[in-house]
């Protein structure tokens, strides 16, 4: 079976992490770009690094940008720990960078690679600039596929996931912009958990890969714990790259999805139109997003844990 050939745009984090080493026994990745998100670019560039030396495959990491187009550099580090990856030893990186123009190198595989899916998990903001500086790039992929938003619900404010919060106006750009958006939001993410069995699941199988996801997924589970009062930490990232390889594990809907960048209470927030023949006549012709909205959680965390695991025995 051909593998589908994979581009991650990512800010490593804790299920940025966990989602790559899944996506590189999954798919074809044949390139990661880093951008401020969770964490610092020096640090999401620094475990991409590390995680796809993990992967125990040469994939090459491009630095892409250091903060959003016009918000402040915020960070999640109250969920991901001062370094991004909680506090995981991670391997000594012996890598470098492959460049400093992630922007470029999306346009690049995306000009000379056929059937290309790209799957942002981070802010938008090296996908905007991929848009201005080339306004093709919809036409040139087999694939987008997000993490981030949610129809009615928020994590890092009651109305706005992180990633369109960190970057709102740089999700408008990739909403306005793509004719159609695969969009993994909270309302889907939040219903895959990965929890202590998983994690021992990976620990016990005892491979390099594995025992990386396990020391992940310590972290994250106690973070989930102290946060939102769950025995399952959401493994946002991963769940994207499952709806990307695996779409039959998924349901949604299409809808037009905007970006609120000027409510007081408001900003960052996707808003999904879900009217049929409203006022306007609105009509799900003008969807530009189809908005995930239900998975078979246990289909999914299996798919995750079975890859990693398997990465490790191909290794
Ligand atoms: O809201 C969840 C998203 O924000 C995930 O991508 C996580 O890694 C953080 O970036
Ligand atoms: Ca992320």
């Amino acid at each position: 079976m051909t593998l589908p050939t994979l581009l991650i745009d990512c800010d490593p984090g804790l299920d940025d992490a966990i989602a790559l080493l899944a996506a590189a026994q999954l798919g074809n990745l044949i390139g990661i770009t880093t951008v401020n998100g969770n964490i610092g670019i020096e640090h999401t560039t620094h475990n991409a690094l590390a995680i796809a030396q993990a992967t125990g495959q040469d994939i090459p990491v491009h630095r892409g940008a250091a903060r959003p187009l016009i918000a402040p550099v915020m960070d999640a580090s109250y969920v991901h720990g001062p370094t991004g990856l909680g506090n995981v030893t991670i391997p000594e990186v012996t890598g470098s960078v492959a460049s400093d123009d992630a922007v470029g190198f999306i346009l690049d595989m995306a000009r000379t690679v056929d059937d290309l899916h790209l799957i942002a998990v981070g802010p938008l903001t090296n996908i905007a600039l991929a848009l201005r500086q080339d306004p093709t790039l919809p036409d040139r992929l087999g694939g987008f596929t997000i993490m981030g938003g949610g129809a009615h619900v928020g994590n890092v404010t009651a109305t706005a996931e992180f990633n369109v919060w960190a970057d709102p106006e740089a999700a408008a750009i990739v909403f306005e912009d793509f004719p159609m958006v695969t969009m993994v939001g909270l309302d889907v993410t939040h219903r895959v958990l990965m929890r202590t069995n998983d994690r021992n699941r990976l620990r016990d199988a005892g491979g390099t890969a594995a025992t990386l996801a396990a020391d992940l997924l310590d972290y994250a589970l106690e973070r989930a714990g102290s946060i939102r009062g769950t025995d399952g930490a959401p493994i946002h990232d991963a769940s994207a790259v499952i709806a990307a390889v695996a779409p039959e594990l998924f349901s949604g809907t299409h809808h037009r999805v905007v970006v609120e960048l000027a409510g007081t209470h408001t900003r960052g927030m996707t808003v999904v139109d879900e009217r049929i023949g409203g006022r306007d006549g609105h009509e799900t012709s003008t969807a530009n997003a189809l908005v995930l909205r239900d998975a078979n959680e246990q289909e999914v965390i299996d798919a995750v844990v079975d890859a990693i695991i398997e990465l490790d025995r191909n290794a």
